[in-house]
């Protein structure tokens, strides 16, 4: 049996129509709104403005990662509606760049969740301080991608809250419940299998979320999507980085969940990822 056969792909009945300069200049394509399965275990990729968000249905409580836009929030809740389950409860960051948590913290007020950071990010909330941002000179990078992406402008519902979170002077205020720092290898309380990596390199307060049975990786920006699979030029750190890629690579993965892209499913995926320039 391949791993193909092993996943599951279902996909939810929600509309879902990709910008149309991403279908056209995109050589991975828009990400789809699909459902991902496998030993029990299930991701649902829902699209949004910026980023791509996740769902992870647990036995009581749901967790979403990422909420790029305001503007998410609608497509999210029609998502959690369909899929009928426990509430959610949980939201995770997997970094604290604006293009992943514009609408993140509406979003965990608007469904009563708490939300859980990397303790650098946790501290940097709480201390007030920004945190450090990616290398001036690997910024190049990020433009090609915001074409890729269908060159989203900014969501009117994100202008009006001020666009407060992720960008290198935020002190990301948040008003939502703040729950405990996510440690590295901690096993997420409520959503069996489920354990959380720090992985910086693009990012200090990086996080995956890894479930070693099912072999799915939830990557945050650690791993995207827009050529094809790729590890992620765009750095704060490439030392951390370096660590970060051998540190996932003999990871049993068949499914990464990028931040930005369609959802890679397959064999030896790290040894197939584009390596960095
Ligand atoms: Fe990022």
């Amino acid at each position: 049996m391949s791993y193909l056969d092993r996943v599951r792909i279902f996909h939810p009945p929600i509309a879902h129509v990709p910008p149309p300069l991403a279908r056209w200049f995109c050589p991975a394509g828009p990400p789809s709104l699909a459902g991902f399965e496998h030993a029990g275990v299930r991701v649902i990729a829902v699209p949004g403005r910026y980023c791509v968000s996740y769902l992870i249905p647990g036995p009581e409580g749901t967790a979403l990662v990422d909420v790029g836009s305001c503007e998410d929030i609608v497509r999210i809740e029609s998502v959690l509606a369909w899929l009928a389950g426990p509430p959610l409860c949980l939201v995770i960051p997997s970094h604290l760049h604006f293009d992943h948590c514009l609408g993140l913290d509406p979003a965990a007020r608007h469904f009563g969740a708490t939300v859980r950071l990397h303790p650098l990010a946790h501290e940097a909330v709480a201390r007030g301080h920004a945190l450090r941002a990616p290398r001036l000179r690997t910024l190049g990078v990020f433009f090609p991608t915001w074409l890729w992406q269908g060159l989203p402008c900014f969501a009117a519902e994100d202008l009006r809250a001020g666009l407060r979170f992720g960008f290198p002077w935020s002190r990301n205020p948040f008003q939502a419940k703040l729950g405990e720092p996510l440690r590295d290898g901690e096993r997420l309380a409520g959503f069996p299998g489920w354990q959380v990596l720090h992985t910086p390199g693009h990012a200090d307060d990086a996080v995956c979320l890894y479930h070693p049975q099912a072999g799915f990786l939830v990557a945050g920006d650690t791993v995207r999507n827009f050529q094809g699979g790729e590890w992620n030029p765009l750095l704060t750190d490439p030392d951390d980085y370096r660590r970060t890629r051998e540190r996932l690579a003999p990871l049993g993965v068949q499914a990464i969940f990028p931040g930005h892209g369609p959802v890679l499913t397959g064999p030896r995926l790290f040894e197939c990822l584009r390596p960095v320039c």
